[in-house]
């Protein structure tokens, strides 16, 4: 009889990308499909700890296996990711969730296929991530996301900004080898992927003996074939001049910058461990926009971090204007045990953080409409990466991240496609394909 496999993931790119490897790992080993939770042989949670809620989801997904367990013998429920990485959180797992076999970190991937074997005869495997030890590579992932790629280049963070888990979960940043990153990438153009992601959580501090990051990207988007180049996550305090003469110079790296802002307040991100101030963001944005026009810039924002005011908030909004994001992730703060900002006095309260983040949503949401309503009678080039069954329309996303939607009686996926838009709606267009003659 088969063997069929589950992985429920939360979190950030990085994590649905080792979720791929973790299918990888499982194929290895005679695990054949990705099936739903109740047909499942192996359930394999790949959590995120970043903010309260992600955490919270999980304990409420992983629990709600109890039964299941019970009921279907020989199923094996293994929690893996960030949070399992936390301090303590395996403990905590263990007696919370009794019926988890296995808890493993996000270095040990891997070692899964040993865990498996373990387990047949221990009672319960745990496998944590040691700092000391190397970053393991090789797996072969098991990719989900065609036609776009997801290729790691750095793990780990050094940054320390104050409000955040992942130095402590991820431990300290390394870099993969450039030869082995454009190794994967030739490999992925040859076998017809046409997006490819460079994946880091400060994606600009890429180094590789002399090979920093914008000698990687230049490399990368300089391998033969019709594909495109994005990258994140980028920390503003290493964005260089260097990097924006690399994109200016390459078609193929999408003029569509993530630069996380976090604060419009210079206070703010002093406190937050940044080690830029507002000006020096918006010169940064500025020179980007100069250097490339109709570029575009996205952003991930904070509201209500400790102390904030209400006029250190407002200088917030008034960057979404000045920098002029097209879109942005935006989050309440949420304090992490174990960080900086978690001992600081001056909590915000749950009611004015949530009327801070509903204005600042409404601020970003303004920008985007404006934006994407520009389009409108004109043509734009998506990437065509699925079918919307719901809709009876093909999507893909232009080169600016907005998602287009169009009707085609042929299949289109992996397909370069050039639409006019008639409709936008937020981040969405929709449009009509003009074939070119
Ligand atoms: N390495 C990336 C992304 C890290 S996590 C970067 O530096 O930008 C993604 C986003 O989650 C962060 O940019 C931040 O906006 C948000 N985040 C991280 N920790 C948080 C916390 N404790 N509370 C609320 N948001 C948080
Ligand atoms: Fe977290 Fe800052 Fe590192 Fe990003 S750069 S992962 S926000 S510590
Ligand atoms: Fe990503 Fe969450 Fe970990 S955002 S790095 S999966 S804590």
């Amino acid at each position: 009889m088969s063997m069929n496999y589950c992985i429920v993931t939360y979190g950030c790119q990085m994590n649905l990308h080792e979720s791929e490897k973790i299918a990888g790992v499982l194929r290895s080993v005679g695990y054949e499909k990705e099936v739903p939770q109740e047909e499942a042989d192996i359930i394999v949670f790949n959590t995120c700890c970043i903010r309260e809620h992600a955490e919270n989801h999980a304990f409420g997904n992983i629990g709600a296996l109890k039964k299941l367990k019970k009921q279907k013998k020989g199923l094996i429920i293994a929690v893996g990711g960030c949070m399992a990485q936390e301090q303590g959180k395996a403990q905590f797992l263990k007696q919370k969730f009794p019926f988890i076999d296995i808890i493993f970190g996000t270095h040990n991937i891997f070692e899964l296929a040993s865990l498996i074997e373990r387990k047949k005869s221990e009672k319960r495997v745990v496998s944590l991530y040691d700092d000391r030890k190397e970053i393991e590579d090789g797996a072969s992932p098991c990719r989900t996301s065609y036609p776009n790629a997801w290729v790691n280049i750095t793990y780990g963070c050094n940054n320390f900004c104050t409000y955040c888990i992942v130095p402590y979960v991820r431990g300290r940043e390394k870099s993969r080898s450039a030869d082995l990153i454009l190794e994967e990438v030739r490999a992925l153009v040859a076998k017809g992927y046409k997006e490819i992601t460079l994946l880091g959580q400060n994606v600009n501090s890429y180094r590789d003996g002399d090979v920093d990051f914008p000698e990687l990207l230049d490399r990368v988007a300089s391998v033969e074939g019709k594909f495109r180049v994005r990258f994140m996550t980028s920390h503003p305090k290493d964005f260089s001049e260097k990097l924006i003469a690399v994109i200016k110079k390459h078609d193929k790296i999408l003029n569509l910058l993530h630069l996380p802002a976090q604060s419009g307040s210079s206070r703010i991100l002093r406190l937050m461990n940044r080690r830029y101030t507002r000006e020096e963001y918006l010169a940064k944005v500025r020179r980007f926009k100069e250097e490339i026009p109709g570029a575009e810039v996205t952003t991930d924002l904070i509201v209500a971090f400790p102390t904030e005011t209400e006029e250190e908030f407002e200088e917030t909004l008034s960057l979404v204007k000045e920098a002029d994001f097209s879109s942005a992730f935006m989050f309440v703060y949420s304090p992490r045990t174990g960080t900086k900002a978690a001992e600081m006095a001056g909590r915000v309260d749950a009611e004015t953080a949530r009327s801070r983040i509903t204005r600042l949503i409404a601020a970003v949401n303004e920008n985007t409409r404006r934006k994407s309503e520009a389009l409108v009678g004109q043509t734009v080039e998506v990437l065509c990466e699925d079918y919307d069954e719901k809709r009876g329309l093909y999507l893909g996303r232009e080169p600016l991240g907005r998602m287009g939607y169009f009707a085609c009686d042929r299949d289109r996926i992996g397909e370069f496609v050039t639409i006019k838009v008639t409709k936008a709606n937020g981040v969405s267009l929709y449009g009509e394909i003009c074939e070119r003659a």
